[in-house]
């Protein structure tokens, strides 16, 4: 596995790579990598001849400057999972080699765009667009993997794909949870032992909400997620959605759609997590 910086260099090998006809999958990341993200690399590895794994945390779709500063960086440890795992590159460029000079590009997909993290984070899903754009710019991959926790970056980043338009197949994975159903995240490093266990109320009453969801409505049951974050310690709901899984718009009833998801955003202390759930599909 080689850990490359530069642009010029990752193109060189991956010129190589391509005058021998091989494929390429690309796994974006901004690192603190966990197994979550080592099931993105290891679909990509069985199903591309060369894995690339981008390691870079992006300023630009941060809108909160304390988010940015505390976001965990371990790189060398992401490169000892990447080897296990069998990437055959790792990018891990500077801030200046990918943003030589401001990206001043705007990326607008309303309205899968202005709702849920749309709405909370004015400007993250441009900056996701911005850095996933060039990286394809860069790596020209066959096929790139995208966890599905992040349910909405994943349709817009489908969107954006289907528009810009890129030559290449989007992949999305399952989200992968601890043992006892936390979602695995970069950010659960920040939580102290007590918020990793208040942490655990999201997945539990998501997944109750499923049960629950059988005999209610669909207002009654985002009630119950609502209510039941409401009633946990040391959680805070920022948003809890239920939206068609295609369009991100929020639906009224069961029957207004065949693919329905519920999304949370909770704050734990000043972690901001997230998660989802299907409901149908
Ligand atoms: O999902 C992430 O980790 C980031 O948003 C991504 C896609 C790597 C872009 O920085």
């Amino acid at each position: 596995m080689k850990l490359i910086q530069t642009t010029s260099e990752l193109r060189n090998e991956l010129q190589a790579v391509r005058k021998q006809g091989k494929s390429i999958g690309l796994v974006p990341t901004m690192g603190a990598l966990h197994d979550g993200h080592a099931s993105l690399v290891k679909r990509a590895v069985k199903e591309n001849d060369v894995v690339v794994v981008s390691d870079f945390v992006n300023p630009t779709q941060f809108n909160d400057k304390n988010d940015l500063l505390k976001y965990p960086r371990t790189l060398e440890a992401d490169c000892a999972l990447l080897e296990k795992h069998g990437a055959a590159f790792v990018f891990a460029p500077s801030v200046e080699e990918i943003y030589p000079e401001p990206d001043t590009r705007q990326f607008s997909y309303a309205p899968l765009d202005t709702v849920m993290e749309g709405k909370y984070r004015p400007g993250h899903f441009n900056g996701v667009c911005q850095i996933v754009s060039k990286l394809f710019l860069i790596v020209e991959p066959d096929r790139a993997y995208f966890g599905e926790k992040d349910f909405q970056q994943l349709a817009i980043i489908r969107e954006m794909v289907r528009k810009y338009p890129f030559n290449l197949q989007i992949i999305g994975c399952p989200i992968v949870r601890e043992a006892d159903g936390l979602a695995l995240s970069s950010r659960n490093a920040r939580l102290s032992e007590e918020q990793r266990v208040q942490a655990l109320q999201i997945s539990k009453t998501l997944f109750s909400s499923l049960d629950f969801a059988k005999e209610h409505t669909l207002t009654e049951t985002k009630q119950y997620v609502e209510n039941c974050i409401a009633g946990a310690e040391g959680l805070q709901l920022e948003y809890f959605e239920v939206v068609d899984g295609n369009s991100l718009q929020p639906v009224a009833d069961w029957d207004d759609s065949n693919y329905i998801v519920g999304c949370i955003t909770v704050f734990c202390g000043d972690v901001r997590l997230i998660d989802n759930i299907k409901y149908k599909e």
